[in-house]
């Protein structure tokens, strides 16, 4: 079975979604540890509700980014991860971290990319953007993590509809149900090796 790391910081609703589906028999990964920035997080509770190691790791307890980086590393080793899925994880992974996981880190963004993401456009701020540009569709974006912010190769996307009289709040209810019934099939796909990634062009059956 593959073995999973997932990075979270809040409220892990997307982390509980893959754990559904993984117990429900749809995902075949074994989430190995969560790696978290906040000890508080309700993802964390989620994790040791399914007997799922908690690493609290940081970035500011350490000195600088390589010190941050062999520490991450070491985790990552420890469990034997495979791949890596953020699921609201509100830091920046090291560039080493990156390279070395090449391809094999996923993140999942609450628009559809490249519109409407990078830094500082995460949560609300993502669909208030959406509504203020009057863009009629919106939606769900996996993609592989590179150097730069909402940036890597596209695994999936999925479209959600703006309707008339939408706040952002809302929206954001209805592209985060999205992101549940979409997420795990992307995971899926890769953990399998499904997918073949030239370049920025992902392709194959997710
Ligand atoms: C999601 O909207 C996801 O797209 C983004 O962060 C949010 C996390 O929500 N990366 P949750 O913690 O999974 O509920």
């Amino acid at each position: 079975m593959t073995q999973c790391a997932v990075f979270a910081s809040g409220g892990g609703s997307n982390f509980q979604a893959l754990i559904d589906r993984q117990k429900a028999g749809d995902l075949h990964v074994e989430f190995a540890v969560l790696v978290t920035n906040n000890s508080s997080c309700k993802a964390c509770d989620r994790a040791r509700a399914h007997g799922i190691p908690v690493v609290h790791l940081p970035p500011s307890k350490f000195a600088d980014e390589r010190q941050y980086a062999a520490e991450l590393m070491a985790v990552l080793d420890k469990y034997k991860v495979e791949i890596v899925a953020l699921a609201g994880y509100m830091k920046m992974i090291p560039v080493s971290v990156v390279r070395k996981f090449h391809n094999r880190i996923l993140n999942i963004h609450p628009g559809l990319l490249p519109a409407f993401g990078g830094k500082g456009m995460y949560g609300e701020r993502v669909h208030q953007a959406v509504l203020d540009y009057g863009a009629k569709v919106t939606g769900v974006t996996v993609h592989f993590v590179d150097e730069e912010y909402d940036h890597g190769p596209i695994v999936l996307q999925e479209t959600v509809i703006v309707e008339d009289g939408d706040d952002a709040h809302r929206l954001a209810e209805r592209v985060l149900a999205k992101e549940h019934a979409s997420y795990w099939r992307a995971l899926e796909a890769v953990a399998q090796g499904r997918v073949r990634v030239d370049g920025r062009k992902v392709m194959g059956h997710v």
